[in-house]
């Protein structure tokens, strides 16, 4: 296991921070100040989402939350979360602002939690320290939790305002969100692929499309996902380790995922080799076989996906003639809801980084379970014979194309990186 979580760690940077090109950013701008709000309480908000950024690769499961003090027009304390089990952003505030606390007005980018968990609550501690206003941006979107904090602030006498910057607040924690409101993750599919979008050769060869800036920005995202989930046909062809290299991590490890209906993965994978938790899901029926002492592993079996795109086999190996998918016609792979579920609720999976290839991608997409594609596109073409991006049969129509919004587009090095939002996700 990786060293346990500091809080005095230097941050990493934001996925793509370091891009040559300018962001095309169309998301995350602060609204005109409303009515009751100034441009100083904007800008005292906007420090807290700058602060929580600096949580966002050790906070998991709980959500990156930044919090700000202010006295007389200073900034006396701030803070964001620290790793579970370790003080919430408003406790790092209040610690740095001591008796300066009282009579503060508080900025904070999540609403101060009221329940009793693995620390103590948030609102009882700015109670007892004697501040005078809160500014919050969102509620907690725990059905459970939701409001209570602040009702607990406003009978205690303190005057609350907000939400403010609300979708800011809300970009921060998309997993979060989507984990408490709906009982799954947030879905990022990562794709590498060609300008006219192909993701492997057509014998299975497709390491490496893209470059070293483009795999670097990878670890970024990977360092800030709860779970990796790959697909077997992924394991078998490119043996991946899904763990993050980056020298500055210390967050927990995410976990690896195998969709492995028929128990394939071999017990020399890669994968398992590599210190972290993997978790082979699969069907009742498979071999539970790669048993293996040197990582934490774990077998969970799943139901049977229902009308799913894996069991026309047949049609996909036209496309990929040297697929390693399995061979039985009956083959549906696993209910990749059931597998989302799982994770978000026995394994706190706020964020998962889906890198699999065309197949488990198509099931993913075709099942309506992605929220985001992160793509990486390099300056290459390869081909008609060439892997597509996702196997989604029975398109015929543009009425029937998956609508996609731009997030943001940049480059890494030589590649483009296109961060795109499925239409119509939830969150
Ligand atoms: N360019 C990129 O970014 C990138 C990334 C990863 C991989 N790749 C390439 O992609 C190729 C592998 O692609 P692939 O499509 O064969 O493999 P894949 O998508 O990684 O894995 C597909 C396999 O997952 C299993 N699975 C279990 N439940 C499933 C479900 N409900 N839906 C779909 N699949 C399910 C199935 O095998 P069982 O039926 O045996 O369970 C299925 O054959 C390789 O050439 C690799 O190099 C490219």
């Amino acid at each position: 296991m990786t060293k346990p979580p500091s809080s005095s760690s230097t941050p990493l940077h934001e996925p793509g921070s370091g891009a040559q090109a300018s962001s095309m950013a169309l998301h995350g701008s602060l609204p005109p100040a409303e009515a009751g709000f100034t441009p100083g309480d904007i800008a005292r908000l906007e420090r807290c989402f700058a602060l929580a950024h600096l949580g966002q690769y050790t906070s998991r499961p709980n959500p990156a939350v930044g919090c700000v003090l202010v006295k007389d027009g200073h900034i006396v304390g701030e803070g964001f979360t620290q790793p579970p089990g370790q003080p919430h952003a408003e406790i790092m505030a209040l610690r740095q602002a001591g008796a300066a606390a009282r009579g503060a007005t508080v900025y904070v980018s999540f609403e101060p939690c009221a329940h009793h968990g693995r620390t103590g609550p948030c609102s009882d501690a700015l109670i007892a320290a004697g501040v005078a206003r809160v500014v919050y941006a969102m509620e907690d979107p725990n059905p459970l939790v939701c409001g209570r904090g602040l009702a607990r602030l406003r009978e205690a006498g303190i005057e609350v305002a907000g939400p403010l910057c609300e979708d800011t607040a809300r970009a921060l924690n998309p997993g979060f969100i989507k984990r408490m409101t709906q009982g799954l993750p947030y879905v990022r599919c990562k794709i590498g692929m060609s300008l006219d979008g192909r993701t492997a050769m057509a014998s299975g060869e497709s390491q490496w499309i893209t470059g070293s800036e483009a795999r670097a920005d990878v670890q970024q995202w990977r360092a800030r996902s709860c779970a990796i989930v790959t697909g077997i046909g992924t394991v078998l062809a490119d043996d991946p380790a899904l763990n993050v290299r980056l020298p500055e991590f210390t967050g927990p490890p995410p976990l690896r995922v195998v969709a492995d209906s028929h128990g394939r993965l071999p017990p020399t994978a890669r994968l398992l080799t590599v210190p972290g938790a993997v978790l082979q899901a699969g069907l009742a029926s498979a071999v539970q076989a790669p048993r293996t002492t040197a990582a934490h592993w774990e077998y969970r079996q799943l139901p049977p996906a229902l009308n799913s795109i894996v069991s026309n086999s047949a049609a996909f190996n036209s496309i990929a003639p040297n697929s390693t998918a399995s061979n039985s016609s009956i083959d549906s792979g696993i209910d990749l809801c059931a597998l989302l579920h799982l994770l978000a609720q026995d394994y706190a999976c706020n964020e998962v980084l889906v890198e699999a290839g065309p197949r488990l991608c198509g099931a993913l997409l075709h099942a309506g379970l992605v929220d985001e594609l992160l793509i990486y596109m390099a300056p290459t073409l390869l081909g008609h014979e060439a892997r597509p991006l996702a196997w989604l049969p029975g398109l015929q129509t543009l009425a029937q194309a998956l609508p996609l919004s731009f997030a943001d587009v940049i480059m890494l090095g030589k590649d483009c990186r296109i961060r795109a939002f499925v239409a119509n996700r939830p969150v």
